[in-house]
C-alpha cells in the first residue's frame, strides 16, 4: 500500500493549502510542561494521546499552539506575553500558556470535564458529577481561552482547531466574536448515544457551543452519527444526517471522522535506535527475560482503561494454566493521571491492592507475576518494552481511538508480537488483526492471553504485518492532513475533495498535485 502523508508532504500542504492564514490550536493540555527538578527546570511532555498527536502537526506547520500553563515552572521560562518557543530542542512553533487559578482548575478542569463530561462520554460505568458551580467555571474558563484565541488572531484570517471536551463552549464564542476565524474541533474522545447524553443538565448550551464550529471531528462514524442525533433531538437545529451536517442559525457545522494515528516513521527510527537497545537491556536484566515470557500493558491510570479487569485475566490464567507459574511476568505501566478527582485516586488503590493480592496467591521464590510500575516512563524505555514482548493488552472498557496499540505495532519492526485489544477501543474498527476481546469478560481475556502464548510464529508475523500496514497509512499526518483539507474548503471552496489514500501514483505526484491545486 502506498504510503501518501508523510511529515513534509503535511508540510508542504500547511504551506500551500493554508496561504494566508495563521493556524492556531487550542487545547488544555500543553505539549511540553517545565517541571522543577531540584534546582535544575526540566521540560517533559505529558503523557497524552491528543498531545503527542499534535505535536507534529505543530512543528510541520509552525504556527502557535495556546494551552493551560501547568508546570510549576512554566511561568520561568515564558516571556511577558506568556509566550515559549518549543520543543526546546529545536523550535519550531510557539506554545501561548493560559494561566488559570486552583479554583479555576478545580471546576474546568477536574470537575465538569473529568467528573462530567469525561464519564458521560465513555461506557465505564462511572456516575458523572454535574455540579453548576463546577459548569459556571468551565463557562469562565472557556470564555479566558476565547479572549487569548482573540487577542493572538486580531483580526488576520486564521483556522482555529480547538482540542477536546475542555472546550465544548469555545466554538461558539469565537464565532459570536465576528472575528475572522475558521473555527473547527476534534473531539478525542467517544460521543455517547442521545439517551446517555440527555442526562447532561445543560446540553443545549453545550450543543448551541460545539455548533458555533465549522467543521467539528470524532474518531468514528458512530460517534458521528451520535452527536447529529444528540442535536436533533435536543436544540432546535436543522439536521441533515445523510449530508452528515448540523444548521443552526443559518450557520453549518460538518461534523466527518478523522480516525487519529500515530507518527509512523518516527516511531520506527526510534525502535531501532541505540537508546531503545540500551533500555531493552536494563528490562532484559530487570525482568530476568532469559527465564520468562514478557506480557505488558500501558495506560494512563484511568478507570476506564480497564486495568483492574485485566490484572484478574491473570489470576485465572495462573488457576487454569499451571504451566505458566513462574514463568510469566505481566508488567503494568500505569501513568499517574488526574489524581484531584476521587476516582482516579480509588482506580489506583483498588489497582495497587488487586496487583498485591495476586502477587500474594501466585509468588514463588523470586517471581512475581504482575509487576506495576507507576509513573511516567519516556517513550524510549516504552518502546523497549513492546519490542521485547509476546503480547500487549490494550483493553479499555471505552476509548475514543487508543494510540497505544498503534504503538506497539509500530514497535515491532521485527513483525512479531500480539495484540490483545477491546472491542470498544476505536483503534479495534482499523486493527481487526489483533486478537479483539470484549474487556469485560475474564473468559474472553484468558482465552485470547492462551491463544497469544501459543500462536505459531507464521500467524503472529501474518497478523502484525497487517497492522503495521494499516498504521504505517492511517498516520497522524494523514489524521491532520484530512482534517485540514476539510478546513481548507470551507475558506476555499474551489479546492478538491481531501484526497485519499491509494489516490497517487507515488508521492512526488501526488506533491506536485498538492501545488497544483494550491496555486
Ligand atoms: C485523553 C484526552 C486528552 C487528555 C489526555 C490526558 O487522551 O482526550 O485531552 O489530554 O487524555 O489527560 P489529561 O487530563 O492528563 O490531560
Amino acid at each position: 500500500m502506498l504510503k501518501v502523508w508523510t511529515r513534509d508532504v503535511l508540510g508542504q500542504f500547511v504551506r500551500t493549502r493554508l496561504t494566508g492564514h495563521r493556524l492556531i490550536v487550542v487545547s488544555n493540555r500543553e505539549p511540553f510542561q517545565h517541571r522543577r527538578a531540584g534546582a535544575r527546570i526540566e521540560c517533559i511532555q505529558p503523557a497524552s494521546g491528543m498531545a503527542t498527536a499534535l505535536d507534529p502537526l505543530m512543528r510541520a506547520s509552525g504556527g502557535l499552539w495556546i494551552a493551560h500553563g501547568s508546570g510549576d515552572a512554566d511561568r520561568l521560562t515564558t516571556d511577558e506575553f506568556d509566550r515559549v518557543p518549543v520543543p526546546p530542542s529545536a523550535p519550531a512553533y510557539t506554545l501561548r500558556r493560559v494561566w488559570l487559578t486552583p479554583d479555576e482548575e478545580e471546576g474546568y478542569y477536574a470537575g465538569l470535564s473529568n467528573q462530567g463530561l469525561w464519564p458521560l462520554c465513555h461506557n465505564a460505568f462511572t456516575r458523572p458529577r454535574f455540579d453548576p458551580d463546577d459548569w459556571e467555571m468551565y463557562r469562565h474558563v472557556n470564555r479566558k481561552f476565547a479572549n487569548a484565541v482573540l487577542e493572538e488572531a486580531g483580526s488576520d484570517p486564521t483556522f482555529v482547531f480547538i482540542q477536546d471536551y475542555h472546550f465544548g463552549l469555545l466554538p461558539r464564542m469565537l464565532r459570536d466574536s465576528g472575528s475572522n476565524l475558521v473555527v473547527a474541533q476534534f473531539w478525542h474522545i467517544p460521543w455517547p448515544n442521545r439517551e446517555v447524553f440527555s442526562a447532561f443538565p445543560w446540553k443545549e448550551e453545550l450543543l448551541e457551543g460545539m455548533l458555533g464550529n465549522d467543521l467539528l471531528g470524532f474518531h468514528l462514524p458512530h460517534h458521528c452519527q451520535n452527536f447529529l442525533e444528540t442535536v436533533d433531538c435536543s436544540i432546535e437545529a436543522k439536521v441533515d444526517m445523510a449530508g452528515s451536517e448540523a444548521c443552526r442559525g443559518g450557520r453549518c457545522t460538518m461534523v466527518r471522522p478523522f480516525p487519529i494515528g500515530i507518527d509512523f516513521d518516527e516511531h520506527v527510527q526510534a525502535a531501532t535506535s541505540d537508546e531503545v537497545g540500551f533500555h531493552m537491556q536494563c528490562w532484559r536484566n530487570q525482568l530476568d527475560l532469559d527465564n520468562q515470557v514478557l506480557g505488558i500493558g500501558i495506560d494512563r491510570l484511568d478507570y476506564t482503561k480497564g486495568i483492574p479487569e485485566r490484572l484478574r485475566f491473570f489470576d485465572r490464567l495462573f488457576e487454569q494454566y499451571p504451566e505458566y507459574r513462574g514463568r510469566l511476568t505481566f508488567l503494568q505501566i500505569a501513568v499517574p493521571s488526574r489524581s484531584s478527582v476521587p476516582a482516579y485516586r480509588e482506580a489506583d488503590l483498588e489497582v495497587e491492592a488487586l496487583a498485591a493480592k495476586i502477587n500474594f496467591r501466585w509468588s514463588r521464590h523470586s517471581w512475581k507475576p504482575i509487576v506495576l510500575l507507576k509513573r511516567h516512563f519516556a517513550m524510549p524505555e516504552m518502546i523497549a518494552l513492546h519490542r521485547l514482548a509476546q503480547f500487549c493488552l490494550v483493553t479499555p472498557l471505552h476509548d475514543g481511538m487508543n494510540l497505544v496499540s498503534k504503538e506497539f505495532v509500530a514497535s515491532r519492526i521485527d513483525k512479531d508480537g500480539v495484540l490483545i485489544l477491546s472491542r470498544f477501543a476505536g483503534a479495534a474498527r482499523e486493527l481487526k488483526d489483533a486478537l479483539l476481546i470484549n474487556p469485560f469478560s475474564i473468559e474472553e481475556g484468558v482465552s485470547a492471553i492462551q491463544a497469544a502464548l501459543t500462536m505459531p510464529r507464521e500467524e503472529r508475523r501474518r497478523r502484525m504485518a497487517k497492522m503495521r500496514e494499516s498504521v504505517e497509512h492511517n498516520n497522524v499526518y494523514r489524521w491532520a492532513g484530512k482534517f485540514l483539507s476539510e478546513l481548507a474548503r470551507i475558506e476555499f471552496p474551489e479546492y478538491p475533495e481531501p484526497i485519499d489514500v491509494e489516490f497517487p501514483q507515488n508521492c512526488n505526484a501526488w506533491n506536485e498535485r498538492i501545488l497544483e491545486v494550491a496555486v
